[in-house]
Order: structure tokens, then sequence, then C-alpha cells
């Protein structure tokens, strides 16, 4: 049986809600509206949404609890719990994959975040009244291929980022969450009312609703299940990180369901808002990162209030980026807290520096300011995006699945779910059937798929 650690000086969340906040807050952020939206469009559609939302619940749920049970059991950062739970194996490497999942992901996530910075201003500034939709287009390109401002902001974003890692959690992060979350919900569902009552709304929706599943490639496949972990915060250690701070009470099944749910509800309420709008104004479904940045602004122009609903949109769109970056950031500061005897503060402003490094060159690499540098076609921003959302992150996923479905095994997953005998657990029996068989097997495959060894 495995050890219970007991690490006493270590933070823990509040209150069940304050979990729930922070998980939630981690999972919600850019990658349910401007990634999904994006990734769903360059895929394909609705028949991408069937995918997605099986591989949501069927593995990404799953994979949540799995992250769960490993953090609280060993109390500790990624690398940390997977150790104290498995000493003496190779198991530990999958710790250090997640904090190089960590690296990548900040990288490109802060500048993208960092647009959204813009356009609060551009908003506040009603730099999008009276503009027409390729006026629209044209501004977001000149911006993003700049080579000040968009650096200019990132590193802001990361800022922001780092200074909320840097004064810990509970009180700042995880109070703004309660009250945030919410109301980023609220503004999506205004936003939703205006998109469907556009002209030909029902292609956009059609688009979202409608599978074809002729469109769907196995590089869809895949993306989806890359999107699935992405949006979920899975296969990386950022849930194992925050399962270390929750308490021995809380019931790690229905918060994972709490959060995969809401998580889930928000990408759909979102592509709502954005697929009506896209076609309604000419956009294709498939222009990928800028989608967003291209279409709400079209949106706002034609809505009473406008004006107050971009500034509120892009402000929620950062907080959202927010709530979601520290927990990627707090992977790589637990770590080097934990393992290598740094303290939080200095810890903090190391990764951050690190990771803005990296950042920049991602930035500067959309406006070809890298004179044109590309790898497999793609250059550095995107080659991020993928080699971490559709690469490791399902790896990371695969390992979580085999090293809880059967090195932990069925006892030590019985004892964290039921908190010791305190719930009745009518679906154990199916969760480790589907983390020891049935996880890994698909991931697998869908891999193999992609790489065209089935071919
Ligand atoms: N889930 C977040 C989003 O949808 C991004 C994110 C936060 C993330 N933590 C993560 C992605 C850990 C992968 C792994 O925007």
């Amino acid at each position: 049986m495995t050890p219970i650690k007991k690490n006493l000086k270590r933070d823990i969340f509040s209150s069940k809600f304050g979990v729930i906040a922070a998980a939630a807050g981690s999972a919600v952020g850019l990658g349910n509206i401007w990634k999904f939206s994006y990734v769903l469009g360059e895929s394909g559609g609705g028949a991408f949404l069937v995918i997605y939302l099986l591989f949501v619940f069927g593995i990404g749920l799953p994979l949540m609890i799995s992250e769960f049970i490993i953090g609280r059991r060993g109390r500790k950062d990624v690398f940390g719990s997977v150790k104290a739970l498995s000493p003496h194996t190779p198991w530990f490497l999958l710790g250090y994959m997640g904090i190089a999942a960590a690296f990548l992901i900040l990288a490109f996530y802060s500048v993208v975040a960092g647009w959204s910075i813009e356009y609060i201003v551009k908003a506040a500034t009603d730099s999008f009244a009276d503009k027409s939709p390729e006026q629209i287009k044209e501004m977001f390109s000149s911006f993003k291929s700049g080579v000040f401002w968009p650096i200019a902001w990132q590193l802001f974003f990361m800022g922001l980022t780092a200074f909320v890692v840097y004064s810990g959690i509970k009180n700042g992060i995880e109070k703004y969450a309660k009250i945030l979350m919410p109301l980023l919900v609220v503004l999506i569902i205004i936003l939703d009312i205006r998109a469907i009552t556009l002209p030909d709304a029902h292609k956009g929706l059609e688009f979202l609703f409608q599978p074809d599943f002729s469109k769907l490639t196995a590089n869809g496949i895949l993306r989806a299940l890359g999107q699935a972990f992405f949006s979920l915060s899975l296969g990386m250690g950022a849930l194992v990180t925050y399962g270390s701070y929750i308490d021995r009470n809380n019931n790690l099944t229905t918060t994972a369901i709490e959060v995969t749910i809401t998580d889930t509800v928000i990408a759909v309420l979102a592509g709502i808002a954005i697929f009506p709008a896209v076609f309604a104004f000419g956009i294709e479904p498939s222009a990928g990162p800028e989608l967003i940045y291209i279409t709400f602004p079209n949106v706002f122009q034609l809505m009473p209030g406008g004006h107050l609903f971009s500034i509120l949109f892009f402000v929620l769109l950062a907080v959202a980026a927010l709530t979601s970056s520290i927990s990627v950031l707090e992977v790589v500061v637990a770590y080097f807290v934990e393992e290598l005897n740094i303290k939080r503060h200095q810890a903090t402003i190391l990764a951050s520096v690190l990771i803005a490094v990296f950042g920049i060159f991602c930035s500067l690499s959309i406006g070809n300011n890298l004179g044109g540098f590309h790898i497999f076609g793609l250059n550095l921003f995107d080659l991020l995006a993928r080699i971490s959302s559709d690469l490791l992150l399902p790896l990371g996923g695969l390992l979580v699945a085999l090293f809880v479905g059967w090195y932990l095994g069925k006892n030590t997953i019985r004892e964290e779910l039921s908190n010791f005998g305190v719930y009745k657990l009518k679906f154990l029996k199916s969760l480790v059937f589907i983390l020891k068989f049935i996880a890994p097997l698909a991931i697998a495959a869908v891999f193999l798929e992609s790489i065209g060894l089935f071919n």
C-alpha cells in the first residue's frame, strides 16, 4: 500500500468552494474561449465537438480525479508527489515532463493573454467603432506582428501572474476567482443572445452542432484529445499540485465532476457566441489563433452598450487567463521550492523570468520578426502550442492513467475517493477499468492513428 504523506507545513485551500473556484479557475481560461473556438473551427465543427465531449467525460474526468489523488496523497509538488508515492522507480520522470510542459505552455499562453490586455485598451478607447470587418482584421494583424506592444503586454501579464503566485494563493486568487468566474458566465450568455439573433445565425449553430463526420480527420481527433487535456488543465501536474493543497475531507470525485462540467459548459457557450458571428461577418472559421480577436469586436459594434461590453469582455478574458496561468506557474514554483529548496519569492522570480524569455521568442515568431524561422512548417508559437497540447499533455495523461490505475491501484484509489470509507463508491470498478485499459489504449490509438500508423 502506498504511504500517506503528512506535510503539515504546507498551505491548504480554505473551503470546498475555494477548491472548486481555484480548480475551475485553472481549467477555465483562454483554452475555453480562444483555443476551443479556433481549433474547432480548423477541425471541422460539430463532429469535432462530439469527439471532444467523449474525450472530456470518458478520459478527462477520470484523469482529473487521478491527478487530485496523486497530489492529495503525495502532498508535494508534481515531481515530489510522484516520487513520494513511488520511491526508487522511474515514475519521477512524469514529474519532469510536467515541469517541461509548464514552460512551453506558459510561453505561448502569456503571449495570447497579452493580446487580451491590448484589446482591453483598444476597447476602452473605442477603437472598434465604425470599423468594417476587414479593418478589424487588419487591426489585429498589424498589432500582432509588431515588436514592442505584444511583448510589453506579455511581460505585463507574466508580471501579474508572478505577483499572484508570489503572494500565495489563498487570499488573492481564491477570493477573486469566486467573484469573477460567475461574472464571466453572465457575460458570455449576453454575447450568446446577441450572436444567435444575428442574421444567418443558424449557419454558425449548424457548424457547431451538426456533426459532419466526413470533415473529421485523424489529426482532428488528436486535436480534440489535446484540447480536452488542455482545457481541463490535465497532463502536466497542475491539478496534482492543486490536489496537494486540498484537505482530507474533500470529496475529490464531486469536485472533479463540478470542475469538468463548468469547463465544458463555458467552452460550448463560447462557441455559441462565436460561430454565428463568424458566419455573419464572413470570417473564415479556420482563421486560426486570431479568430476571437477578429470576431468579437464585430459583435460588440452591433450591440446596445457594445462599448461597455467590449471592455468587460476583454477584462474577463484576461482574468480567466490569469487564474489559469497561475496554476501553470505554480507547478514550476512548487517544484523549485520543494525540491530545489529555493525560497518561494526567489523561485517565483526565477521561474517567471526564464519563461518570459521563452515567451518573447514566441511572440516574435508570430510577426515573422525571427526571419521566417520555422520548424515542421510551424512558427515557434504554433509549434509550442501544438507540441504541448497535442503531444506532451496526452502523453502525460497516459502516464498518469497508468500510474494511478496500475501502480497505485484500486485500494489506494478507494481510500482517497471514499475518504477512508466515508463515501460509497459505486463507480470504482469502472473507474479503475478506464484508468487501466480504456484511457491508455485510447490515447495510444489516437497517437498512432494520427502519425498514420494504421494506414
Ligand atoms: N486550462 C487552461 C485553459 O483552458 C490552461 C491551463 C491551465 C492548462 N493550467 C494548465 C493547460 C495545465 C494544460 C495544463 O485556458
